[in-house]
């Protein structure tokens, strides 16, 4: 029998990075590969890169220091450097000049031509670089993870520029998808078997600005609530300022519409958020809180937070402390300040000490981990809405699924019920997931 060319896939970035691998994916099987079951049976090796923060890109160059030995081994293997971090061109220059064993330097926007690039990497012995803004990104084909949940992107790119933030210039400027394309994406992966899509973009309040005037993110979450066969729709990530309360009221009416809402914060107060460009005030965000809860009582609510920021004062760092304190997060992912060459932030004078970046991401996690704990606690007893996943990745003998907010749950279920709906009651919590009991197939969608 004929041995079928593979491919294998690595990946660093966000999960915007991880639905471009799922599109190289794509490709690859219409070309005929299949996936390696391990690395060194791969023809072609894609490792698509993330450039958010110093670590991530870290993370990149040390797998690339191990990859010399892989190549020299396989020397017809095709290496594919892909994505945000090498959209940057000194890095692209930065890889071909130390890495020049990569076949295939990209960025995010050339993912409708990759077959094309690939072929030319093939025949070229120099490393090829493709860099241009140029690309649609409609009529992709996408190779999705097996299981219940898909990514679907609305948009693309960012035009906020947050001063830390080095995703517009690698992104470029916000697109939004069609929405039809959009719907008909949703469709046909219901009929494909998907039970939860999380719709994803940079900033998804902002969705539609680009298109006619009465499409916006409302619209487009009240007609992905209507698709038949889907049981759960996420999105992420909502920025504060775009939050609008029609948004608010739609999620409360719609059926399948989460009740989690993900509103990074980055800083707590007014002066950082001023100079982090992010176009809110504490207040604002405070407002946008109690409007959420007084309208969805049980909804959970999670946030990004940066730690370290230029200029960040003590007194400034206390009024984040004092934001986490009062808001009570279920959840806070939270990061050490990065400086990105090319952002504004990384000129500004004032960068703190690394000691004191430490100091305080310690404090802010301590702070948080209770939190999340105690919030998580007060659920011990409660029936809630499970989706299943399937089994659990890090307990084979246990199921895992998640709460319409979010929380990930463990419990003993068997193989029928995954992409059910199913009844749990918690019986034990922790920060990060929750334990608890299968009581039942749940007959009709519920809060
Ligand atoms: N578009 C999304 C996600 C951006 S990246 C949003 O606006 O929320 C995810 C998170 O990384 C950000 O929310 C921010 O908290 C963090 N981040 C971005 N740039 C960073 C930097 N230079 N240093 C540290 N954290 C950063
Ligand atoms: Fe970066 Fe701000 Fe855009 Fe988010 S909204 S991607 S943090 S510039
Ligand atoms: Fe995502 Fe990192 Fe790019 S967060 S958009 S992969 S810079």
């Amino acid at each position: 029998m004929e041995q079928k060319r593979k491919y294998f896939t690595v990946n660093y970035g966000c999960q915007m990075n991880e639905y471009d691998t799922e599109v190289l994916s794509g490709h690859l099987e219409n070309l005929g590969y299949v996936p390696a079951g391990r690395i060194e049976e791969a023809e072609v090796l894609v490792i698509n890169t993330c450039a958010v923060r110093q670590k991530a890109e870290e993370k990149v160059f040390s797998y690339l220091g191990k990859l010399h030995s892989l190549k020299q081994q396989n020397p017809n293997m095709l290496m594919v450097l892909w994505g945000c971090m090498v959209q940057q061109e000194s890095v692209a220059r930065k890889v071909r000049q130390r890495y020049s064993f990569i076949d295939l330097i990209c960025g995010p926007h050339a993912l409708g031509r990759f077959p094309e690039l690939l072929e030319k990497a093939r025949c070229s012995t120099r490393p090829v670089i493709e860099l241009s803004e140029l690309g649609d990104r409609e009529n992709l084909p996408v190779k999705r993870k097996q299981g219940i949940h898909a990514w679907v992107p609305i948009s693309h790119g960012c035009d906020n520029y947050c001063s830390y933030c080095i995703v517009p210039y690698v992104r470029g400027a916000e697109k939004s998808r069609r929405p039809e394309n959009i719907m008909q994406e949703i469709r046909e992966l219901v009929r494909e078997g998907y039970r939860e899509v999380t719709l994803l973009g940079q900033n998804v309040n902002s969705y539609g600005k680009d298109l006619e005037k009465d499409m916006n993110f409302a619209r487009l979450l009240e007609l992905a609530d209507g698709v038949e066969g889907l049981l759960r729709i996420r999105f992420m990530t909502s920025h504060p300022r775009d939050f609008s309360e029609e948004v608010i009221r739609v999620i409360r009416r719609g059926e399948k519409i989460c009740e989690h809402f993900h509103l990074p914060l980055q800083a707590g107060s007014n002066n950082v958020l001023q100079r982090m460009n992010r176009g809110y005030t504490r207040e604002d965000y405070l407002q946008l809180i109690a409007k959420i809860r007084e309208l969805i009582p049980g909804a959970s609510i999670t946030t990004d937070i940066i730690a370290g920021f230029p200029g960040e004062a003590e007194a400034d760092f206390a009024q984040t402390m004092d934001m986490v304190r009062r808001i009570r997060f279920d959840a806070a992912f939270t990061f050490v300040y990065s400086p990105r060459k090319g952002t504004r932030a990384a000129c500004m004078e004032d960068q703190l000490a690394p000691e004191v970046k430490k100091e305080r991401i310690v404090a802010l996690n301590n702070l948080q981990n209770r939190i999340s704990l105690e919030k998580n606690e007060k659920l011990v007893g409660s029936t809630r809405e499970v989706l299943v996943e399937g089994r659990s990745k890090t307990d084979p003998e246990m199921y895992t699924g998640r709460t319409r907010t979010n929380k990930i749950v463990h419990f003993c279920s068997n193989e029928e019920l995954t992409g059910k709906l199913v009844k749990i009651t918690i019986t034990k919590a922790g920060p990060w997931t929750l334990t608890g009991q299968l009581l039942g197939i749940e007959e009709k969608l519920h809060r």
